[in-house]
């Protein structure tokens, strides 16, 4: 999308926060359906955040719990902070919420042609509970967590079909 040689290969950014909780949750539901679909060599995917306070760190044991009680491993994820060279990497930019939207938007450079926007919109169920941001669960209880996976879960299913329609026609369905 941007200055760099990029693959053929369509490649998707999470973002939230601290890169802890919601990003790297978006991360593993999505390589666990892309995998699931034969589609894993088609589609790169990462995550990161927009704060710093956390880079390094594994995700946060409710977010690895919930994830896990769904059989989706995020363990051996590490937190790192957005930056500018993302946006010549990534062809989707997808943010958990509008806080996180704003950061991205202010790095954004002029050049970018990519699909930066919010995550949730692409879950179709979700559409109708009026809701187009995964809350932030940080200081929630672990129903928080839950309540995040489940959205996420929803997005991603609605993010892959997108990407199958836009650039991945007549490819494996696994
Ligand atoms: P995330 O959640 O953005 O989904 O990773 C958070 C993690 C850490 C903090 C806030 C949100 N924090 O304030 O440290």
């Amino acid at each position: 999308m941007g200055r760099r040689e990029k693959s053929e290969k369509v490649s998707v950014l999470f973002v939230c926060l601290g890169n802890i909780c919601r990003s790297p949750t978006a991360q593993g539901v999505f390589e666990t359906l892309v995998k699931e679909a034969g589609l894993s060599h088609q589609i790169v995917i990462d995550s990161a955040g927009t704060g710093d306070w956390h880079i390094g760190k594994a995700p946060d044991q409710r977010a690895r719990q919930a994830a896990q009680g769904k059989g989706v491993d995020i363990s051996h994820l590490r937190a790192r902070l957005v930056s500018p060279a993302d946006f010549a990497d990534f062809d989707y930019i997808l943010a958990m919420d509008r806080s996180n939207l704003d950061a991205l938007e202010e790095m954004r450079p002029d050049w970018y042609l990519g699909h930066l926007g919010l995550f949730l919109p692409f879950s179709r169920e979700n559409r109708y509970e009026q809701i187009d941001e995964v809350p932030d669960p940080y200081y929630g209880g672990f129903d928080s967590f839950e309540r995040v996976y489940e959205l996420i879960d929803q997005a991603a299913e609605g993010l892959l079909e997108h990407i199958r329609h836009q650039h991945l026609r007549g490819q494996s369905q696994g």
